[in-house]
């Protein structure tokens, strides 16, 4: 595991879209797993600097996003699919075609996660996953549980993930409480996983995540095993590492 300490989320956020502007580089036709939360804001950001500038040419791309909001349709403007294109998709030039992302509308669970586990299998796995980190550890929505969860499910979030989403939206009640998310099993098979952290209150779950035991109860413990991750923290989110 590499660890980049930036100094501030400015600096976090360029870093991580050096590593995913190299991946786009190296392998124009790459499949790229993509994440939410405000943390990738500022690397998105980045990324469509650089396209408008001509460094960078997604022409070819194809992504797979880690979740979605269940029962949420693309034009709330809380769902994932609304936050990915208004954040990023519509600014660069990725092929509508070749942007994935679980179906929130679809009512059965196990026919959704079924064909999203053939659209990530058809394109061949993920080449490079980026990956924020919610404060009790989970990665994608793989929240925290007695077991790892493998291929794409529907999950009840937490009541701490659900507090933490509720400023996105006008009441708590308004908070979807299942989600379709990528398993673990998926995000470990990413060839390279990019990890992002800001922020003094990831403090305590970074180092328990990347440092303490691995366990389903901290589903991101998982990422110690796997042979190249790269976690891009800024200062305050590092703070307890001894780095
Ligand atoms: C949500 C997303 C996660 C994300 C997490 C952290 O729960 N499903 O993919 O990593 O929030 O979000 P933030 O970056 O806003 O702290």
């Amino acid at each position: 595991m590499r660890i980049y300490k930036a100094k501030d989320y400015d600096e976090m956020s360029r870093k991580a879209a050096n590593i995913i502007s190299a991946q786009v580089i190296l392998k124009p036709d790459c499949v790229l797993g993509l994440a939410t939360g405000s943390t990738p804001i500022g690397t998105y950001k980045k990324l469509i600097e650089w396209y408008e500038k001509g460094d960078l040419d997604f022409s070819e791309v194809t992504s797979v996003n880690l979740d979605e909001y269940k029962g949420l349709d693309k034009e709330n403007d809380q769902s994932y699919y609304y936050f990915m294109h208004t954040n990023f998709f519509n600014y660069v030039n990725i092929s509508p075609d070749s942007i994935n992302l679980p179906n929130g509308m679809e009512p059965d669970s196990d026919k959704e996660c079924a064909r999203y586990d053939e659209v990530i299998r058809s394109v061949g796995g993920v080449d490079l996953q980026l990956l924020g980190l919610g404060h009790n550890g989970h990665i994608g929505f793989n929240e925290p549980a007695e077991e790892f969860k493998k291929g794409t499910h529907c999950v009840d979030l937490q009541a701490s993930t659900i507090e933490a989403n509720a400023r996105f939206f006008a009441s708590m009640d308004e908070v979807p409480k299942q989600a379709y998310t990528m398993g673990i099993r998926t995000i470990m098979s990413a060839k390279k996983i990019l990890v992002v952290v800001s922020g003094a209150d990831k403090a305590g779950i970074v180092k328990k995540a990347f440092t303490g035991p691995v366990t389903p109860h901290v589903p991101a413990s998982l990422l110690q095993m796997h042979s190249d991750v790269t976690v891009v923290g800024d200062a305050a989110a590092l703070s307890e590492l001894d780095i």
